[in-house]
């Protein structure tokens, strides 16, 4: 089976001062320890350089919440999937509601940005999720089934090597958790999809995430087909982050 992932988003919360304190006081608490789950934390951009030099070595990876759909060229404001990799970066962060819903991003921009993630040997956390009225229409399964499917389309043979982040919209930064049994109904479906797929579905893992935190996160966490957490708010309090790191493994 494979390990456990909790991967800190901490979307456009940062500055050099408040990262430094934050990983050391997560390296602290590690207390040396290589717990027997993986761990990452994706920040904005301009702070990957310094969570290279502050996580180098350690167990905990680094990522993006972003990356370019385009290889390189005429894209002001892109950054691409080999810079990344240039600044060392193990994940990138793909299709993230956020992304979809203030930027437009359709699902074959996302597939796409999956694809150029992989190429870069850069694994894309693929986020998929679906909206309250999407929910209280009974959707969920159909948005959610049709977001995976367009990056299965495009990763075709490397599905196997995606992580897949099953997060209910109204769930993020609402403190509105879905039940333990919510998700994992939505992680079966998104399970039986990936062993459609891919030969190797038990490779993928399925993160929940959605006010994960130190609280609830025992709870989802024991679900079968929840592999872990994409972990927002909780991600910038250091304590909180290694609680549910200990409640993962
Ligand atoms: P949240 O965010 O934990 O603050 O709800 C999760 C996410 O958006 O990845």
């Amino acid at each position: 089976m494979n390990k456990k992932l909790i991967a800190g988003n901490w979307k456009m919360n940062a500055s050099l001062s408040t990262n430094d304190a934050l990983v050391k006081a997560m390296l602290d608490g590690l207390q040396g320890a290589v717990p027997a789950v993986d761990m990452a934390l994706c920040a904005p951009a301009p702070y990957l350089a310094q969570l290279q030099t502050l996580l180098q070595g350690s167990p905990i990876a680094w990522g993006s919440q972003d990356v370019s759909a385009h290889e390189q060229g005429a894209y002001t404001g892109e950054v691409s999937a080999g810079m990344l990799k240039d600044f060392g970066c193990r994940y990138a962060i793909v299709g993230h509601s956020e992304r979809r819903q203030y930027h437009g991003e359709t699902d074959a921009v996302v597939a796409a940005k999956a694809q150029r993630a992989l190429a870069a040997g850069i694994t894309p956390i693929v986020c998929v999720g679906e909206t309250l009225a999407e929910r209280e229409a009974g959707e969920t399964e159909a948005v959610v089934k049709r977001q995976l499917a367009a990056v299965i389309h495009v990763v075709a043979h490397c599905t196997s090597e995606i992580v897949v982040a099953y997060e209910p919209v109204w769930a993020i930064g609402t403190g509105k958790t879905a039940t333990p049994e919510m998700a994992q109904a939505v992680h079966a479906v998104l399970r039986a999809q990936l062993a459609a797929a891919t030969q190797h579905p038990e490779r993928v893992r399925v993160l929940y995430g959605g006010s994960m935190n130190a609280a609830n996160a025992a709870s989802l966490l024991a679900q079968p087909d929840i592999d872990g957490g994409l972990i927002g708010g909780a991600s910038l309090k250091a304590a909180d982050f290694l609680q549910i790191v200990a409640a993962a493994r």
